[in-house]
């Protein structure tokens, strides 16, 4: 089935520059932690995007709903290239947009009243008072809120109630794109279920996409339509969720669902982050797998040329010279 096209990213890139010593001494360095993106998400579509922790998933939820300045690339949502919007333009643009982060406790204000911050972006953007009351009403029974909880302060609820307020508050201006960074990572196992069913029932009643960010092979795969696996800033695969998972090409998602003694029982990554120098050289913008120095299939090719992502089953790119590797 080929949905309707909500969002657009092509070629989305993400510079830090840093100060610091490096293997080719002191100065500035340029992190690049976002490094060429590119996906389209259809309507009522869940893109999940997995990857172990450092591999700038964050940056990408953050630089996709520009809350981060990408360093080039450009983001087209409804029609709209957000990259080339006026300051004002991009803020009336927002209200289509959401934001659930991982930490509920911290994005939160403490001292505001639930029903005050989930009000919050729609004051904002001066919708009439009226209005807000009803959009607030209807988002609160979107996520189980009860008249009661909306008049307590944030450390009065428990960890799945608060994650509720999150989600409350980036749906209550009804946006058709919703950005979820690791929204269960910091809950109870049976708390993130929940949540995981809430927002399933949420997206076949309000019909929005979403952009669902995990370093969790479970949790995305249970949310998730297609399924785009990030190494050190980039999709390295991107497809179906079905065929992602059950026929994974790029030896590191492989890697990822293979090897069990990767994963911990509640199959989160027991793999290492890419160190720093790792990054760094890349920094370098060498041009080779980024890979390549855990890959047990490199070879020199992989060395010296930097793979793109390549449609090798339809809907199916992988970004490995030499995928799939029929045996
Ligand atoms: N504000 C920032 N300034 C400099 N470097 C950053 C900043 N935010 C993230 N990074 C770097 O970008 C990379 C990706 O980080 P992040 O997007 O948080 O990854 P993830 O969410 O997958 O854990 C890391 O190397 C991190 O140190
Ligand atoms: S391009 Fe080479 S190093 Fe990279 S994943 Fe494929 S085989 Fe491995
Ligand atoms: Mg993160």
């Amino acid at each position: 089935m080929t949905r309707e096209e909500l969002l657009r990213v092509d070629g989305l890139t993400k510079d830090f520059v840093t100060e610091g010593t490096f293997t080719f001494g002191k100065g500035k360095g340029v992190n690049r932690a976002v490094d060429h993106v590119s996906f389209v998400l259809g309507r009522s579509e869940t893109l999940g995007i997995l990857g172990e922790s450092g591999c700038g998933k964050t940056t990408l939820a953050r630089t996709v709903l520009l809350l981060t300045p990408p360093t080039s690339g450009e983001v087209t949502l409804l029609g709209r290239k957000l990259t080339s919007l006026s300051e004002s333009d991009l803020r009336g643009m927002r209200r289509h947009t959401g934001l659930v982060f991982q930490d509920p406790i911290s994005s939160l204000n403490p001292r505001m009243k639930v029903r005050d911050i989930i009000a919050e972006p729609l004051e904002i953007h001066d919708y009439p008072k009226d209005e807000i009351g009803e959009l607030v009403k209807n988002a609160a029974d979107e996520v189980k809120l009860s008249e009661r909880e909306l008049e307590r302060f944030p450390h009065q609820l428990s960890g799945g109630q608060r994650q509720r307020v999150g989600i409350g508050r980036a749906i209550v201006s009804r946006p058709e794109f919703v950005v979820l960074d690791e929204p269960t990572s910091s809950l109870d196992i049976s708390v993130q279920a929940q949540i995981l069913n809430l927002l399933l029932d949420m997206q076949a009643d309000l019909k929005i996409s979403f952009l669902f960010i995990s370093h969790n092979i479970n949790v995305v795969r249970y949310m998730s339509d297609r399924i785009g696996v990030m190494y050190v800033g980039r999709i390295i695969e991107i497809g179906a969720a079905t065929s992602v998972m059950g026929r994974p090409m790029h030896p590191y998602t492989r890697l990822l669902i293979d090897s069990i003694p990767l994963f911990s029982k509640r199959g989160e990554f027991q793999g290492r982050t890419p160190a720093r120098a790792d990054i760094e050289e890349r920094a370098g913008w060498v041009s080779e797998c980024s890979f390549n120095k855990r890959c047990p299939y490199a070879q020199d090719r992989c060395r010296t040329e930097e793979p793109l992502l390549r449609e090798v089953e339809e809907g199916h790119f992988v970004a490995c010279h030499f995928a799939p590797f029929t045996e």
